[in-house]
């Protein structure tokens, strides 16, 4: 099945005293998706930003997709808000959700796309059971918290698992991953089986932000011709 690659600028980089504007410029460059890093200072070492600012950003960018990444504790407390904000696509981690398939079904029932988060250390294995439930499966490829990190390549190997895990059950979940997402390391990336490539610092972190998305975007078009 040929896979379609789509590049999500994560907004976490981009300028927060312009951001509807930064983050269009990156939508120019090709990104389809925007992903927005919600983090509460518990979960992670954190904080950053909360319903109203998405409200926002939807009323400046209506037809734009948000791609929530709740990197919280709790998330069924604040599902609804950002389901009400205008979130499209809302992601929890595997980490903190002890009914996970519970928190999966209520971001659904409130009309969104549920994805599911894998730290490094947390094996694809463990969502076995909720697989045939999501949308996306989001990989970190850095310990979540903060933008311009190292990407860890263990990660590579979690991605090559899921998209097996994938083919031999004939689901069709998408495979996303965010972190360290960049020239050197994206085709290394698409080969793996990602397709859904996180960037934040890659494109909002120098220069100019539609040309980092465009170069970005056909570096990794480019590696799924090389794709085995
Ligand atoms: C990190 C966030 C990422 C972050 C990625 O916890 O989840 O979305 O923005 O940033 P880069 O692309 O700079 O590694
Ligand atoms: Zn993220």
């Amino acid at each position: 099945m040929p896979r379609v690659i789509e590049l999500a600028p994560s907004i976490l980089s981009a300028n927060f005293a312009d951001l509807a504007a930064h983050a269009k410029q990156a939508l120019e460059g090709g990104g389809t998706l925007l992903h927005v890093d919600i983090m509460d200072g518990h979960f992670v070492p954190n904080l950053t930003i909360g319903p109203p600012v998405l409200t926002s950003l939807r009323k400046a960018l209506p037809d734009t997709i948000f791609d929530c990444h709740l990197m919280i504790e709790n998330p069924d407390q604040l599902i609804p808000a950002f389901a009400d904000a205008g979130a499209t696509w809302i992601s929890v981690h595997q980490e903190a959700c002890v009914h996970l398939d519970r928190t999966l079904h209520m971001i659904a029932d409130h009309g969104c796309r549920a994805g599911v988060v894998l730290n490094p250390a947390t094996p694809a294995e463990t969502l076995t059971d909720v697989l045939d439930l999501v949308h996306h499966v989001l990989v970190m490829s850095v310990n979540p918290g903060f933008g311009g990190q190292k990407f860890i390549r263990n990660s590579l190997k979690k991605m090559q698992r899921l998209a097996g895990m994938r083919e031999e059950r004939g689901l069709d979940f998408r495979i996303e991953v965010d972190g360290g997402v960049g020239m050197d390391t994206v085709g290394d990336i698409v080969r793996a089986g990602a397709e859904l490539l996180v960037a934040g610092n890659a494109i909002f972190g120098h220069g100019d932000a539609k040309e980092n998305a465009r170069q970005l975007l056909d570096a990794a078009r480019a590696a799924t011709l090389s794709r085995a």
